[in-house]
């Protein structure tokens, strides 16, 4: 059994945001060593103590968790998601107080310190808008260097938008970081709508979760009741999609990518109709997607089997 690798998670802990930090937790494929919480889906104080909440509850509040940025580099933080999310981010479920508290760093500070303690190890996921990790590059520009890999869930190649008609949510809420994070010296994963509005998690999961009769699970299926709702009109019947724990997975292994060219991606940081968008060089689709010599970005459009039962199999553990 090789050693974990030491993971940071950057999140807008909402609720399938829940899924990846539990999954995380669930995953001995890495030790999870640090969490900096960012507005989106709610604000980043709310989220810091959604994190402190269920890193309580899944018996982990070792874990360091750090308020990141509030607002996004360029503008002002748009108020979150209720609709999806609930108010609080967790759909609205009052889950049992940490009685934590975060770090007295912000996220970016944790980000550079957990890179100087494990220099090349780290792995990072953000699976929310990535301010926190625009700061971290412009306070410490030699941060790639410590960094072993870096997975963001966020934008859309082929696919439409979910926040605009071509921008995903956590590009869409802060471009300009966004476009700072992808042209950094590391190369990143990303794992756009594409792929995570094809892995879904049904009622009968949810359900099985409910059921599960430990401490964590049945929480998390509590959570996603509202966001079954939110995506039934999309899809005819409650579920969900999968778009953090996907992230996720990708970056543990869960789930392995079988098309993913690292292509030139350009996020569109203008104020016209397309801002948000993640604008993917993807011409090579006839030539079976040939990856683009010195693109830094690996695309992911699809992987080797659905995340759920993968999922479901280490979230059932919690
Ligand atoms: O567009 C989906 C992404 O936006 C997910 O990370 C979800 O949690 C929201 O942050
Ligand atoms: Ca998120």
């Amino acid at each position: 059994m090789t050693t974990p690798a030491p993971l940071y998670l950057d999140c807008d802990t909402g609720v399938d945001d829940s899924l990846a930090l539990a999954y995380l937790l669930a995953s001995p494929e890495i030790r999870l060593v640090g969490v900096g919480t960012v507005s989106g889906n709610v604000d980043a104080r709310r989220a810091a103590t959604n994190t402190l909440d269920l890193l309580a509850l899944g018996r982990r509040d070792d874990v360091p968790v750090a308020v990141g940025a509030h607002d996004p580099l360029r503008g002002v933080y748009g108020g979150g998601a209720p609709g999806v999310h609930g108010r609080n981010g967790v759909g609205d479920v009052v889950l049992p107080s940490s009685g934590g508290a975060p770090e007295a760093v912000s996220a970016a500070e944790l980000l550079l310190r957990l890179s100087d303690e494990h220099a090349g190890r780290l792995r990072v996921v953000a699976v929310g808008p990535l301010t926190n990790l625009a700061l971290a590059l412009r306070a410490d520009p030699t941060l790639p260097e410590r960094v072993l890999d870096v997975t963001v869930m966020g934008g859309a190649a082929l696919h439409p938008g979910n926040v605009s008609p071509v921008g995903e949510a956590n590009i869409a809420c802060d471009p300009e970081a966004a476009a700072e994070v992808l042209a950094a010296d590391w190369d990143v994963t990303l794992v756009p709508l594409d792929v995570t509005m094809a892995n879904l998690l049904e009622e009968t999961d949810r359900k099985a979760l409910l059921e599960a009769g430990t401490a964590l699970a049945p929480r998390l299926g509590e959570v996603l009741d509202l966001y079954f709702g939110f995506h039934a009109p999309t899809f005819g019947r409650r579920c969900s999609a999968l778009h953090d724990p996907l992230a996720a997975a990708v970056a543990v292994g869960g789930v392995t990518p079988t098309v993913a060219p690292r292509v030139p991606v350009v996020v569109d940081a203008t104020d016209g109709p397309g801002r948000g968008q993640t604008v993917c060089d993807l011409r090579g689709r006839y030539a079976g997607y040939p990856d683009v010599p010195g693109a830094r970005t690996r695309v992911v459009l699809a992987t080797d089997a659905p995340l759920a039962p993968h999922l479901m199999e280490r979230l059932l553990t919690l």
